[in-house]
């Protein structure tokens, strides 16, 4: 009897195979044929993001090994404004943290076309609501000249910044000549990677303050403890271990919940057919994968010139004009006339939540975006035509193909739930991101 129901299952399974075989849409088979061209390693697996936890499979300086404890103290020290003890003005004290320019529901990014830390006020639902202190003047603000990069993937990030200034390793083995140029990049003679080179820099431009006191005071020192029992007493509440610690946990922000991810994974229902289509555009026809490709679709090879316009060149932002550095991109760090212009390959997922593109936002959506590279013609009449990359030129795409493509970068790699990599808590007790009064308002701290 029991054989029979078996049996009976069994054809019961069949059926269920082949009707399900029948329903089989091809644009899951071409996209798959099309990835397993462009993918770095052959297949399919060659775009999967590692899981946050899983911390051996993600890139990591071996000098700054990750584990749990030094990822959720980095979860906090991230967004806690109690660290912000450097203002140039008393008003400013215990407003601000990295989390302000680098807001989660806004992508990481800081929602507006500009980040603005000490100075700042007001936030809004990600950031839009951000304005100038009226305390503060405008050269006083933490403000840079150009749009803060996001932080999501940037595990697969090598050399940090839009010029890949940071780190001694990948692109910049070779540049040392350099890292004397400019104070910033002196950090660079640590031998640390970019992310952890850059995020000790980053806590002292950025005017915070980490010191044994001031750990002791909010309850800290137990959690450097336990994340740094192998360093000696004396280095161990320090920029450099508070750099080690966030950048333990920037490196654990993945986007795995996106619908590319999860088709990638197997889940064929997770894209509809206007995303598959556009991300078989995107990986062929557009060219977007010559630039962009790997897991976060970043490039941490290559500098490229779009032409796009700078930051001083738009609207809203303080402090930047045309000597401003920022605007030379690779050049501006290695002062060489083939690096001019020539910017970081970002990687593309939950661009959908902050519609400031490109380094000097000057686009304010992703078909605008599209449609930029669709016409290949640069829009900053500064940047010379012979830096221009030559895979920025005309597309020929159709209105429709635009609107597919649109819809896998809008949809396809957004994922929706990046909420998650925000801690319940900050162990001052401070509001945050930011803890001035606007933004307490907004955020309903007060
Ligand atoms: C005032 C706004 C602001 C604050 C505050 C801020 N950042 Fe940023 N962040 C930026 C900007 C702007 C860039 C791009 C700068 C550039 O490339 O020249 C950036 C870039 C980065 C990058 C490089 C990412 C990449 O892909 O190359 C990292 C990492 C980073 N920030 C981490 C932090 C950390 C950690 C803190 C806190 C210590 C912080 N940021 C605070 C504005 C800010
Ligand atoms: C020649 C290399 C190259 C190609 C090809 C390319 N990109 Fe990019 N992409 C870049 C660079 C470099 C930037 C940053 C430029 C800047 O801000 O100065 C960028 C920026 C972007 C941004 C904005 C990211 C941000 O943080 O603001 C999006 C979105 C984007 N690209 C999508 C695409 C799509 C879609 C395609 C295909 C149609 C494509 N790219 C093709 C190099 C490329």
């Amino acid at each position: 009897m029991k054989r029979y129901v078996i049996a009976a299952l069994g054809m019961i399974l069949l059926l269920f195979a082949c009707t399900s075989d029948e329903l089989s849409n091809p644009l899951d088979d071409t996209l798959k044929a099309t990835l397993d061209r462009t993918s770095p390693t052959g297949s399919l697996d060659g775009y999967i993001l590692p899981d946050n936890d899983a911390y051996s499979s993600i890139p990591q300086d071996p000098q700054n090994p990750l584990f749990k404890e030094k990822v959720e103290l980095g979860k906090m020290l991230f967004f806690e404004t109690g660290l912000a003890l450097s203002p140039i003005h008393e008003e400013g004290k215990g407003t601000y943290s990295c989390a302000s320019c680098h807001i989660p529901s806004a992508g990481f990014m800081p929602g507006r076309v500009q980040g603005i830390a000490d100075g700042g006020i007001g936030i809004g639902d990600h950031g839009e609501n951000r304005g100038k202190s009226e305390h503060y003047k405008e050269n006083e603000l933490d403000v840079q000249g150009a749009r803060p990069l996001s932080l999501l993937n940037v595990a697969f990030v090598e050399n940090t910044s839009w010029s890949g200034q940071f780190g001694s390793n990948g692109a910049n083995e070779g540049t040392e000549l350099y890292w004397d140029n400019d104070p910033a990049t002196e950090v660079n003679h640590y031998g640390f990677f970019g992310l952890e080179s850059q995020n000790i820099e980053g806590l002292i431009l950025h005017r915070m303050v980490v010191r044994k006191e001031v750990l002791d005071a909010y309850g800290y020192t137990p959690l450097f403890d336990s994340a740094f029992p192998d360093f000696p007493e004396e280095e161990r509440y320090s920029e450099i271990t508070a750099s080690f610690a966030i950048s333990a946990y920037l490196r654990t922000l993945f986007t795995t919940e996106a619908p590319f991810q999860k088709w990638l994974k197997g889940d064929k229902y997770a894209m509809n057919d206007a995303q598959k289509r556009g991300a078989r555009l995107f990986f062929s026809k557009a060219g977007c994968y010559n630039c962009h490709n790997g897991p976060s679709l970043n490039n941490s090879e290559n500098f490229y010139a779009l032409g796009v316009k700078d930051l001083y060149q738009g609207e809203g932002a303080f402090n930047t004009d045309e000597t401003d550095k920022r605007n030379f991109g690779r050049g501006g760090f290695t002062g060489q006339a083939e690096d001019m212009f020539k910017f970081k390959v970002p990687q593309l997922y939950n661009m959908h939540a902050s519609p400031f593109y490109f380094h000097g936002s000057s686009k304010r959506s992703l078909k605008e975006v599209v449609e930029y590279f669709n016409t290949g013609i640069p829009e900053n009449p500064n940047v010379p035509q012979e830096n221009i990359a030559a895979f920025f030129r005309p597309l020929n795409l159709t209105d429709e193909e635009i609107d597919d493509l649109v819809k896998f970068l809008a949809e396809g790699l957004y994922d929706r739930n990046v909420d998650r990599y925000a801690p319940e808590e900050v162990l001052s007790g401070n509001c945050f991101p930011n803890n001035d009064l606007l933004s307490r308002i907004e955020s309903g701290c007060e």
